[in-house]
């Protein structure tokens, strides 16, 4: 065997994190620059339109429509014929066929998804590619998987679609939101009018241009652009039977009280302030790695976010020490560039919104650690942050900041770790890191919150029900549990 060829005088090792850069291409992605409504199948050009940009460099990408109350109004009533004329009574083998074909051009054009939700949202590419897109699709194939099952899953209780589902979405994982809504819709026999929101509706549009290459019928999902006013004419619309939102617990407190004795199915996935505990028996680097992961993937704009950190005081010195230095290395910037870890905050307001949460982190007395960073100068960006001396009142400990923003916190003992945890009008999800497994199961059965993950953070599949306690909201996504909203049971 030839000898390896070394150079002369030392190894290179490198001195510094700087990567050179490596920008994924716009080119596969086609802009009009206009778009309507899709409704019944077709483009409804739009009465008023707003332009969306890229958050990263506050570029126009394209106008799009902010829809009216008339415009909600065909796209609820194309939604009803299609739900009469045959989709709601289609067997379940032929819808799970179209929603098969939908998973399958997900993944045929995932590239030019990626990239357009990078551009539209500020996601860094490395997640839109690894992470939302391949998710996106799962949904589509699991729930296609369904479609001819549904009297498996509900043996003996006759499972009857409950007509038009009205669907409403946030801008933190646009495609992917879009997927958890409308694929067990479809699966269960529903038709969907669903509006993204209002910073990142540009994915959603494009999905349109799928459900046609799908050949699914028309009207069986109409997609409708535009802010609140949009979303409440939604809600109040007669020919709804049944609302989904994601969004703020401001929004969907304001949903319920709407629809109190309407008779309308709800579902609610609002707000979290995750706990993510770490136990000094934990394989620290790999908990340093979660936390990091908990909390700044996706700019921390995660309702599951594991944004306080309960350190167990033996060991909270040398995890403080290794987080710091961690973050040290994330590389922030330009969403496209397939390097970076954290991309740009996805909108003004939310970046005002995190500038005056910290500035109360400050205020109330907590220390604050960012590392070295440069910002770019256009657009919206926040450095990862770190508060140590917490306490739990302070509203940085209390309030959900959906940014790049983490409180650490520590306990000494399991119960008290529990108790602290447990102390907030949340319950979506937590975080246990430790080496023993009745420990586990232990804070597993006392957390109240929907998901508890193990020596892991931020971890989903389509096959696992995802949702809230408390104000994190009511109902389930994922899983089997994610058809029952989408199903009647009488007769
Ligand atoms: P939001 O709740 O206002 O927006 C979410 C969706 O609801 C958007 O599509 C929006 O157009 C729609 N919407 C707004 N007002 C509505 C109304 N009255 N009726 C029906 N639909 C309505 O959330 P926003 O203002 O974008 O963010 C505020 C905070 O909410 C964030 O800082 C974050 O803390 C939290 N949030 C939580 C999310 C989660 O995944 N749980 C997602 C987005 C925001
Ligand atoms: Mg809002």
């Amino acid at each position: 065997m030839a000898e390896l060829e070394r150079p002369a005088g030392r190894t290179p090792v490198p001195t510094d994190w700087t990567y050179a850069p490596a920008p994924e291409s716009r080119d596969i992605v086609h802009l009009r620059e206009r778009y309507g409504h899709f409704i019944g199948g077709e483009w409804v050009e739009a009465v008023e339109t707003y332009e969306t940009i890229s958050p990263a460099s506050e570029e126009p990408l394209a106008a799009v429509g902010q829809a009216t109350p008339e415009e909600v109004d065909r796209a609820v009533a194309a939604a009803r014929t299609a739900f009469a004329d045959g989709w709601s009574s289609l067997p379940g083998s032929e819808r799970a066929k179209y929603l098969f074909r939908i998973a399958r051009i997900l993944q045929e054009r995932a590239r030019e998804f990626a990239v357009l939700e990078s551009l539209n949202g500020g996601k860094p590419i490395k997640e839109s590619r690894d992470v939302d897109l391949p998710l996106a699709a799962a949904h589509f194939f699991y729930y296609a998987g369904w479609a001819d099952k549904l009297e498996y899953a509900f043996p003996n209780r006759r499972p009857k679609p409950v007509g038009v589902a009205g669907q409403i979405i946030p801008w933190n994982f646009p495609l992917l939101m879009l997927a958890w809504k409308i694929a067990p819709a479809l699966a269960c026999g529903n038709t969907v009018v669903l509006k993204p929101a209002e910073t990142t509706p540009l994915t959603a549009l494009l999905f349109c241009d799928v459900l046609r290459q799908a050949e699914l019928p028309p009207g069986v999902v109409n997609i409708v652009t535009g802010d609140g006013r949009t979303g409440a004419a939604i809600v109040e619309h007669e020919g709804v039977d049944k609302i989904a939102f994601t969004g703020s617990t401001d929004v969907g407190k304001a949903i319920q009280r709407r629809l109190a004795g309407s008779g309308k199915k709800l579902t609610l996935e609002l707000g979290g302030k995750a706990a993510n505990i770490v136990f000094d028996d934990c394989a620290l680097d790999q908990a340093v790695e979660g936390i990091v992961n908990g909390i700044y993937f996706n700019q921390g704009h995660v309702c599951c976010a594991g944004s306080r950190l309960f350190a167990q005081e033996s060991i909270y010195e040398p995890l403080v020490d290794k987080l710091k230095r961690r973050l040290e290395t994330l590389r922030v910037g330009d969403p496209l560039d397939k390097n970076t870890d954290v991309g740009a905050i996805n909108s003004a307001m939310q970046l005002e919104k995190i500038r005056e949460l910290v500035e109360s982190g400050r205020e109330e007395g907590a220390q604050i650690y960012q590392p070295p960073c440069t910002l770019p100068e256009k657009g919206y960006w926040f450095t990862p942050t770190v508060f140590t001396d917490v306490a739990q009142s302070y509203r940085i400990a209390q309030e959900e900041i959906f940014g790049p923003v983490l409180s650490v916190l520590t306990f000494r003992t399991p119960d008290e770790a529990l108790e602290k945890a447990n102390n907030t009008p949340y319950g979506l999800s937590a975080g246990v890191w430790t080496e023993k497994g009745s420990r586990i199961l232990w804070m597993a059965q006392r957390l109240r919150a929907g998901v508890v993950w193990a020596n892991t953070f931020n971890r989903f599949d389509p096959t696992s029900p995802f949702g809230g306690y408390k104000e994190s909201g009511f109902g389930r996504e994922g899983g089997r549990h994610g058809l029952e909203p989408y199903l009647r049971f009488d007769e």
